[in-house]
C-alpha cells in the first residue's frame, strides 16, 4: 500500500502511546525500567515491536525518562522494528519520541499532546508489559473501532482479594474491612484503548492520582468495557518478573523461532 496513513477499513487512525518514564524502584537498582534488557533487548524495543506488529497502528509515541530521550531515539534508530518495513506485511509504523514527567499520568499526557491530527483511536501501553501478543492489541482496538469509549484488557484473578484498613507500621497486622466476591473481579492490563477525544478530555478533567487511565474515562461517567487479557501482558515490576519474561522469550524462540 503507498498510502502511509493506513486508514483502516473503519477509517479510523490508530496511534499508542507508550509510558516509558518511570524509574523501575520495585525492581531494584540500576537503569530505568524500559532502558532495561530481556534477553539482549532493551524491554522498551520489545514493547514497541509488540504495538507495531498490529497493522491497524499508524504511529506510536514513546515517553522517555525525562532526561532519556536521546537515548531512546537512538535506541529506536539502532533496532529493527515492524515500521522499517514498508512493504512487507507489518506495513508502516511512524515513531516519536517526547519526555516524560513524574508520573505516570502526567507521562501520559505528554503523549497525547504530541499525536498529530488525524488519529482517532489512541492505546496507551505500559513499557513494563513487554510480552503482550499483539491478538490482545488488535481486540482492544477493535472495540473501540465497534464504539466502545474506553477498553481494558483483563483476565480474571488467581487470589482472593481483601480490602483492608492500612496501618501506618510497615508489617504491622491490618484490619481486614471486606472481601469482595472473586468472580467478579478483574485484573487490568494494557494496552487500554480509547476514542482519542474521550481520553483527551479525561486528562483535562481528572487530577485525581489514579493508576490507570480507563479509571479517569470512568470518572467521567462513561462505560467503559473490559476485553478478554493475555496471560503474557503481565507488567514486569519485581525482579521475579524478569525471570518470567525471560522464560516466555525463550520459549517463543523455541516455538516459532520469534
Ligand atoms: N511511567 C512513566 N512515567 C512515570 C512513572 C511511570 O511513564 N513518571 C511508566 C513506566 O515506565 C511503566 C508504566 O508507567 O512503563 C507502568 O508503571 P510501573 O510499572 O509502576 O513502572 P515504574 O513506575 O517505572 O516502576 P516503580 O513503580 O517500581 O518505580
Ligand atoms: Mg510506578
Amino acid at each position: 500500500m503507498s498510502d502511509d496513513s493506513r486508514p483502516s477499513p473503519s477509517g479510523a487512525r490508530t496511534a499508542v502511546v507508550i509510558p516509558a518514564a518511570g524509574r523501575g524502584v520495585r525492581l531494584g537498582p540500576g537503569a530505568p525500567k524500559a532502558l532495561r534488557a530481556l534477553n539482549g533487548t532493551p524491554m522498551l524495543i520489545h514493547a514497541v515491536r509488540a504495538m507495531a506488529a498490529s497493522r491497524a497502528v499508524s504511529l506510536v509515541v514513546v515517553v522517555a525518562p525525562p532526561d532519556g530521550a536521546a537515548e531512546v531515539k537512538a535506541l529506536l534508530d539502532t533496532h529493527a522494528l515492524p515500521g522499517d518495513n514498508p512493504s512487507g506485511s507489518w506495513g508502516k509504523t511512524d515513531f516519536l519520541v517526547v519526555p516524560g514527567g513524574d508520573s505516570r499520568q502526567e507521562s501520559v499526557k505528554y503523549g497525547l499532546d504530541a499525536l498529530p491530527p488525524g488519529i482517532d483511536i489512541v492505546l496507551v501501553h505500559d513499557a513494563a508489559r513487554p510480552l503482550v501478543p499483539v491478538d490482545t492489541v488488535d481486540a482492544v482496538i477493535e472495540a473501540v473501532r465497534d464504539g466502545a469509549p474506553a477498553v481494558v484488557p483483563a483476565l480474571p484473578l488467581a487470589d482472593t482479594v481483601k480490602e483492608v484498613e492500612p496501618t501506618a507500621v510497615p508489617g504491622a497486622p491490618e484490619p481486614v474491612v471486606a472481601t469482595p466476591v472473586r468472580a467478579r473481579l478483574r485484573a487490568v492490563q494494557t494496552p487500554q484503548g480509547f476514542d482519542r477525544d474521550t481520553l483527551v478530555r479525561a486528562h483535562e478533567t481528572v487530577t485525581d492520582d489514579v493508576t490507570d487511565d480507563a479509571s479517569m474515562v470512568e470518572q467521567l461517567g462513561l462505560q467503559v468495557v473490559v476485553v478478554p487479557g493475555h496471560e503474557e501482558a503481565f507488567k514486569v515490576t519485581r525482579p521475579l518478573d524478569l525471570v518470567l519474561a525471560e522464560a516466555v522469550l525463550a520459549r517463543r524462540r523455541l516455538n516459532d523461532g520469534f
